[in-house]
């Protein structure tokens, strides 16, 4: 069984792809940190300028290597949908992302385009969405508490700003797949959007 989660940046996929890959034990990839590890090279290596340098670096990303926590800063989640515009390493990127969805097991994978390029033949496909300003409360608590210097005004520019490339870029851009069902999380508290998210999963493979 294969679950494509997509939506823009702090809607909840995140949380709710862990949480149904767990309930069903299967393997999970948050993408976005595909295009984080890729942007954090550059960043190591001198900037984000060098086209051919971001694709050298999709090119040889090793998800062994990644450590999730070093990538999560919203600076991270800025630089990542820089180089996650660039056709190249969007390409240099598809394979692995293959490859881990084609496990024996299905997988469930969340970020941008899983429903619409990287797994079009998906099982289910939520699209989930939340509206910017809940979106950016919720990165705004989570950045506070770890002690981040940010303003919710910063965060919510941030959170349009990002929503605006990742959804006008022309390469893979955030868009929700014909048949994904969408769960708009505004409203709901984790466990009620874990609940509708499940109903909907639920739904979709009764009918496989
Ligand atoms: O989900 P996230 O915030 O970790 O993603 C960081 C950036 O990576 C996001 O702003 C756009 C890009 N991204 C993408 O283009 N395609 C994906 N499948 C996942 C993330």
């Amino acid at each position: 069984m294969i679950i494509a989660i997509d939506g823009p940046a702090a809607s909840g996929k995140g949380t709710l792809a862990r949480r149904i890959a767990a309930h069903y034990g299967l393997p999970h990839l948050d993408t976005g940190l595909l295009y984080r590890a890729v942007a954090a090279r550059c960043l190591a290596l001198g900037g984000l300028d060098d086209v051919g340098a971001s694709e050298a670096a999709a090119r040889t990303l090793d998800l062994a290597t990644i450590d999730p926590e070093a990538l999560r800063s919203a600076a991270m989640g800025e630089a990542a949908s820089v180089v996650a515009a660039r056709p190249g390493v969007r390409a240099a990127l598809l394979d692995l992302q293959h490859r881990f969805a084609a496990q024996d097991k299905g997988a469930v994978l969340d970020g941008r385009d899983i429903g619409t390029v990287i797994c079009p033949g998906a099982d289910v496909k939520l699209f989930v969405t939340a509206s910017p300003e809940v979106r950016a409360q919720r990165r705004f608590r989570e950045l506070a508490a770890r002690g981040a210097a940010v303003t919710f005004d910063d965060v919510l520019v941030d959170i349009r700003k990002r929503d605006e490339r990742d959804s006008q870029r022309s390469a893979a851009p955030l868009v929700m797949a014909d048949d994904a069902v969408a769960l708009d999380t505004s409203n709901l508290g984790i466990e009620e959007a874990f609940a509708a998210a499940m109903a909907i999963v639920t739904e979709r493979t009764s009918r496989l």
